[in-house]
């Protein structure tokens, strides 16, 4: 098994362009405090980038359980930061720092085919499973992300906010754009252990609700057609949880905004 020598983004500029939008994602996750260490994971889905070429490369892995088995893809490639890598390393170096992998015919393992045999992110369950469903459903997604941004992760801490739908009305009535830009809000997942399958299957069930789900004492997942998008999903809320604090920062409760100016929105932005 040999590592291939050129890089699968030559010759590729939509592919190329693809992880460029990673690479961008990675920087803001490292600027915003979100990804200490080797924390979060992003994978894209690059299936429709993948001519006669690619479909042929060798592997350049053993083939890899996936722990669950997914068969809405099938045939199907994917960009993934490699486990314990660091963000601010995949933002500089992203084909170092994360790989290309191809699903096998079972649906149930995959094996690396560019350009290093970086292993993929231990939480490729959930990211798997989460493009598994967006397929199945048809919505034209391509991008999932995870990360640990302070405020979102700090409220999962109280009980209170773990209530179906209490975080997303809170976040949602603190400034117009986060219930516009996050229309569907967050789902909760109460705690599991990470890289699990049932943190992977617990996920699921939430994002046929929502776009963004909430791993509580952990996490975030967001979802969208390309992983600008997704990101933008997670920076909203966090503006919104940001309010909240600075606001109990200064001694107050915030009002929020009414149910009536919040419907507003909502028809206004047809969501
Ligand atoms: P990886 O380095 O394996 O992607 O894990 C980071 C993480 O956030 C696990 O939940
Ligand atoms: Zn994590």
């Amino acid at each position: 098994m040999q590592e291939s020598i050129k890089s699968i983004l030559e010759n590729r500029p939509a592919l190329k362009a693809e992880i460029d939008k990673v690479a961008e994602v990675a920087g803001y996750l490292w600027q915003r405090g979100w990804a200490e260490r080797n924390g979060g994971n992003i994978t894209i889905n690059i299936t429709e980038y993948a001519d006669d070429e690619i479909r042929t490369l060798a592997p350049i892995s053993e083939r890899y359980p996936i722990g669950t088995t997914l068969p809405a893809l099938k045939g199907c490639y994917f960009f993934c930061k490699g486990t314990n890598r660091r963000m601010r390393d995949l933002a500089r170096r992203p084909m170092e720092n994360g790989s290309v992998i191809r699903i096998a015919d079972d649906c149930a393992h995959y094996e690396i085919i560019a350009d290093r045999a970086v292993k993929p992110t231990s939480e490729l369950a959930s990211h798997l499973s989460m493009h598994n469903q967006m397929i199945a459903s048809g919505n034209g997604y391509k991008a999932a992300i995870h990360t640990h941004p302070i405020e979102l992760v700090a409220m999962t801490h109280h009980a209170e906010f773990l209530k179906k739908d209490v975080l997303t009305r809170l976040l949602w009535s603190m400034i117009p754009e986060t219930r516009a830009f996050c229309p569907k809000g967050l789902g909760i997942v109460p705690y599991k252990m990470p890289s699990s399958v049932e943190l992977a299957d617990a996920t699921i069930e939430q994002l046929r609700e929502y776009d963004v789900v909430m791993w509580e004492k952990h996490g975030v997942c967001a979802v969208g057609p390309d992983i600008i998008e997704a990101f933008d999903q997670v920076d909203v809320l966090s503006k919104s949880a940001l309010i909240y604090i600075a606001a109990r920062n200064m001694g107050f409760v915030p009002e929020g905004m009414s149910d009536a100016q919040m419907n507003e929105l909502k028809e206004a932005f047809n969501l």
